[in-house]
């Protein structure tokens, strides 16, 4: 953690803190009393929170805790899309807008309540047409299109688990995640808008269904109505969708029914399907949204700029703010197409008035200059949140005082795809906040920052982060793999959940986050482990050994770095037309986003005795820091080596 030290002199120093404003505080969803009442009886207080939903039954039992597997609200059920939907309806919140979809070129959709309802029971009733029924698997790999969340939405209501993989996973991720969950039904779309132009979506699919799988048909939306290659398995979406009866009564699931399964990165080069089940995390998902993001669905606007594909839409586009009959945007594209204002312009357009986005992106913004967002009409905007990665102080007051100005809380969000829903952020109407720090748990969560022997390290110290009660929202497992879920998690420190983030409490007993511990990058928010991308590369031909590290990088957070050793005796590309190969190379086995920010050819890496790859020395050396300890190496040279190799390449640019 020499990194995270670095980084706690600095936070050591930050003294400015930001009340919430009268009149904010005065009409705030949670009040102080919040906290006493969740630690008075935090199984009552999630049971009262439970009941804001709508169960066709009850439970028994609140909570079975069997160490490390929780059951929450046990017996009851319910159904996640008549929460998210026909409830509103039903309560006449039908004509409420549910989604402003803007799509990357200017086309643009309003879609109310009533609308999205009748479009997710004729999308419902058309996966039981094509044979889906409760259990049964779908995988759904789409771009930011109101189909995304109706495709969700309609398997929730029939209990097929989905299963989103991101539209910028490469078509072999796309069919590991396939494979691992035997999904039955892809559901993706042509293409998608992204940088002013149409990207395909259905060529991956086709490349991946090549492999084993049992697949038994793809749906596809009609989205940039490109050329698509179509065999007897593929169905378009508005031929089966459009015909069917709008009627669809909802079946009932219990509660611990499995609602989807989300792949994401470990230590090792298989991507953990997270799965999370119905009662538990609708409840602990619609709570955290109305109380940490304040909203009043009668008046707000709310954007999160998330992509459906990671758990940050899932939570916080579609179930959350659903279930909490909020007004959301939904954009397809990128932030600087057809210019950089562009997410400024929607905001002033719509009138949004909560924006939770991530530091990565606010740091761009910062990079842009002040221009684009003074260019707009930014005064809707009352609550700013944040999440993904630690945000630095000085992107955060410029978020406050740039888009916010002055005037709105920022709620920094500390969660992970495993916990479902927020876990540590402030209250936007009670906690004075701290520029970069996540501030304190939530009312009903507890987690403690521990020592090696998971001792409390107590204010003013650092330690790793854990969850030492169980929450409605807690992943239930790793998809078919019992072991390493018990592995991953709980055996750190026996019999407690160990995040694999470090943390520090300051003097007041704020939380501030430091990062991964674990061999697990963080590049623009997304998770990415080291061994997945090293495994990519080895793959290669030319690649004989890898070793990969996240380095800090001012934009994106990390930045990969490979170190890789090539193969003798066989043919390949020589200079940077092999790296540029590598790159791509990386991109086909994961995606775009794993593609190394640079690779650095090498003839030896720095190890152990043992053998193990000291990725410590090779961060030092990728962040031009003087290299650290290398008493324990094998061989003391090589770190010196790595370093001439890396000076030389750095004059050749
Ligand atoms: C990091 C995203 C600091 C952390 C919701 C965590 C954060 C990982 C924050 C989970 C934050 C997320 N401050 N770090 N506010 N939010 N992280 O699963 O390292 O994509 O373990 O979930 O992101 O990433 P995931």
């Amino acid at each position: 953690m020499s990194q995270a030290h670095e980084s706690l002199e600095n936070l050591l120093h930050e003294e400015r803190c930001f009340a919430p404003g009268i009149e904010f505080a005065a009409s705030a969803n949670a009040q102080p009393e919040i906290y006493e009442r969740a630690e008075r009886d935090p199984l009552a207080f999630w049971q009262a929170q439970a009941r804001e939903l709508t169960w066709e039954q009850p439970w028994s039992a609140v909570l079975e805790w069997d160490m490390p597997y929780a059951k929450w609200f046990v017996g009851g059920k319910l159904n996640a899309s008549v929460n998210a939907l026909d409830r509103h309806v039903g309560q006449g919140r039908g004509d409420r807008v549910a989604f402003y979809f803007e799509g990357e070129p200017g086309d643009t959709q309003t879609i109310t309540y009533a609308q999205l309802l009748m479009e997710v029971k004729k999308a419902a009733n058309a996966l039981t047409e094509i044979g889906i029924t409760a259990g049964d698997r779908v995988a759904i790999y789409m771009p930011m299109i109101p189909e995304a969340a109706i495709a969700m939405l309609a398997c929730a209501r029939i209990g097929a688990p989905h299963s989103v993989v991101f539209g910028g996973f490469s078509a072999d991720a796309l069919l590991s995640r396939i494979q691992d969950a035997d999904a039955k039904l892809v559901i993706t779309a042509d293409g998608g808008f992204r940088k002013g132009a149409a990207f395909a979506l259905k060529p991956a699919v086709d490349e991946a269904l090549k492999g084993k799988h049992n697949v038994e048909k793809v749906l596809v939306v009609a989205r940039t109505k490109q050329e698509t290659a179509w065999s007897d398995r593929d169905i378009w979406w508005h031929e089966i969708v459009d015909r069917q009866p709008l009627e669809h009564v909802a079946q009932s699931f219990d509660s611990e029914h499995p609602l989807f399964i989300l792949y994401t990165s470990g230590t090792t080069a298989k991507p953990k399907g997270i799965f999370h089940t119905t009662g538990g995390y609708l409840t602990q998902v619609a709570y955290t949204h109305k109380v940490v993001f304040d909203i009043k669905a009668e008046s707000d606007v709310y954007w999160c700029t998330a992509d459906v594909g990671w758990i940050t839409g899932h939570s916080y586009i579609v179930y959350g703010p659903l279930i909490n009959g909020t007004t959301q945007v939904m954009y397809e594209g990128t932030p600087d197409t057809p210019h950089k204002g562009r997410i400024f312009e929607i905001i002033a357009k719509y009138g949004v008035t909560i924006l939770y986005t991530a530091p990565t992106l606010i740091r761009t913004w910062m990079k842009w200059g002040d221009e684009f967002p003074c260019a707009h009409d930014l005064t809707t905007l009352r609550l700013l949140g944040s999440v993904g990665e630690p945000i630095n102080p000085e992107a955060w007051m410029w978020y406050r005082e740039i888009i916010g100005g002055n005037r709105c809380p920022i709620v920094d969000t500390w969660w992970q795809t495993e916990t479902g829903a927020i876990m540590i952020s402030p209250l936007p109407g009670i906690t004075a906040t701290k520029p970069g720090s996540a501030m304190g748990v939530l009312p009903g969560i507890s987690a403690q920052v521990v020592d090696d022997s998971a001792k409390p390290v107590g204010n003013g110290r650092g330690g790793f982060l854990i969850l030492d009660k169980p929450w409605p929202s807690m992943l239930r497992g790793i998809w078919g793999e019992d072991d390493r879920y018990k592995q991953t998690y709980w055996s750190r420190f026996e019999g407690i959940y160990f995040a694999g983030d470090g943390a520090k409490l300051d003097e007041d007993g704020a939380i501030w986050l430091l990062g991964r511990v674990d061999d697990v990058m963080n590049v623009s928010g997304h998770r990415i482990s080291t061994t997945e991308v090293e495994s990519a590369l080895v793959s290669h031909e030319a690649v004989a050994e890898a070793a990969v590290v996240g380095a800090a990088d001012a934009m994106t957070g990390q930045g990969i770095v490979a170190f890789v050793i090539l193969r003798g005796g066989i043919a390949h590309a020589d200079g940077e037309a092999l790296l540029v190969e590598l790159r791509n190379h990386v991109a086909k086995q994961i995606g775009p986003i794993a593609k190394p920010r640079q690779i650095l050819i090498v003839n030896e890496l720095p190890k152990t005795r043992s053998g193990k790859i000291m990725r410590r020395l090779l961060k030092d050396v990728a962040e031009d820091r003087q290299v650290g300890d290398a008493t324990t190496l094998a061989d003391p040279n090589v770190m010196k080596l790595i370093a001439a190799g890396l000076q030389s390449a750095k004059d050749e640019d």
